[in-house]
């Protein structure tokens, strides 16, 4: 893999940026807003910041980049579509825990349901992520989508992946940013978001852990040279002796094709590169 190096530095500096942020989520709300509970006051509204960075944050970065992890690279390329599609679910399941609490706790305290614009964007970002989950599954995972549909809409999947994860990103450093405002109001006792009391500072600092971790993701996913190899590529470099790489042409030209079919159906198209090419063979002997 070319920058092997830089790309171990970034995807440790992503990993400490989105496990600080975990913790830094866990922290608040144990340590300033009454922890976490089940009881449709505070406590359960807790579950729903510590959900979204840990589910929908954390480990849908996660599974953004488990592609470009090298060693994962000898594992057949469908192992790695579950896992991607697995750690998306957990991200997805997680996510729908985390709604369920801010709904029953808004419910029960009789305030109103989605009328600010963080829960806007956020809603519309889970409804955007079901759905890619969804067509994922469908075109993706099911044996019997033709591979044209799969190359057809892998810029598209690719695409609206990373724009759902930044959407997602937005949506957390907006609810962040007012709940500090709702919950640090001057009043006896509490000093204003205004005059930077302890909580806020932590929690601001939650929210740069997460702009991070969001940007060192992004930055990761678009290198086209820390791309998966084309299946075939990385054998036949590895039947030669050769240490597998990956080159930006490579990368980008067969993006969308060979790279995306099945196991067997790469094992049938290169069977039929196989005989083509002796029968090219035979043909170029017998003209000479
Ligand atoms: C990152 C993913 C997130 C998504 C998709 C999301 C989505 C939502 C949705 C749909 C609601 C509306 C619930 C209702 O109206 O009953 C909501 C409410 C709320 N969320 Fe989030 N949220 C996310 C992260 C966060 C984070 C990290 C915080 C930080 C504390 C937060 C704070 C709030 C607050 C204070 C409310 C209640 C006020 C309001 O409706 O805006 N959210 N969220």
């Amino acid at each position: 893999m070319e920058g092997y190096k830089r790309f171990l530095s970034f995807l440790a500096f992503s990993t400490v940026f989105g496990f600080a942020a975990v913790l830094f989520v866990l922290v608040w709300v144990l340590l300033w807003r009454e922890g976490l509970g089940w009881d449709g006051g505070a406590p359960e509204f807790n579950w729903h910041p510590v959900l979204a960075v840990s589910g929908f944050i954390f480990i849908q970065g996660i599974a953004i980049i488990v592609y470009r992890l090298p060693w994962t690279w000898r594992c057949s390329k469908r192992l790695m579509k579950c896992i991607h599609a697995g750690l998306n679910t957990v991200a997805f399941i997680l996510m729908s825990i985390s709604l369920v609490a801010v709904f029953d706790f808004h419910n029960a305290k009789n305030i109103p349901n989605m009328y600010s614009l963080h829960s806007w964007i956020g809603l519309a970002a889970v409804i955007l992520y079901s759905l890619q989950l969804f067509i994922g599954f469908l075109v993706y995972l099911l044996p019997f989508s033709p591979a044209f549909l799969r190359s057809a809409l892998l810029p598209v999947h690719t695409y609206s992946g990373i724009l759902i994860f930044g959407t997602v990103i937005a949506a957390a450093l907006m609810g962040i940013t007012e709940k500090l405002i709702f919950s640090l109001k001057a009043a006896s006792g509490i000093i204003p978001y205004s005059k930077s009391p302890p909580e806020a500072i932590f929690v601001n600092t939650l929210g740069v852990l997460i702009f991070l971790f969001g940007a060192f993701i992004f930055w990761m996913v678009t290198r086209p040279e820390w791309k998966r190899p084309p299946e075939q590529d990385f054998m036949t470099q590895q039947s030669a002796g050769k240490k597998p790489d990956v080159t930006e042409d490579e990368s980008t030209a067969t993006d969308h094709s060979m790279d995306d079919l099945s196991d067997v159906e790469l094992h049938s198209e290169m069977s039929a590169r196989k005989q083509n090419q002796k029968l090219d063979e035979a043909g170029q002997r017998s003209t000479m």
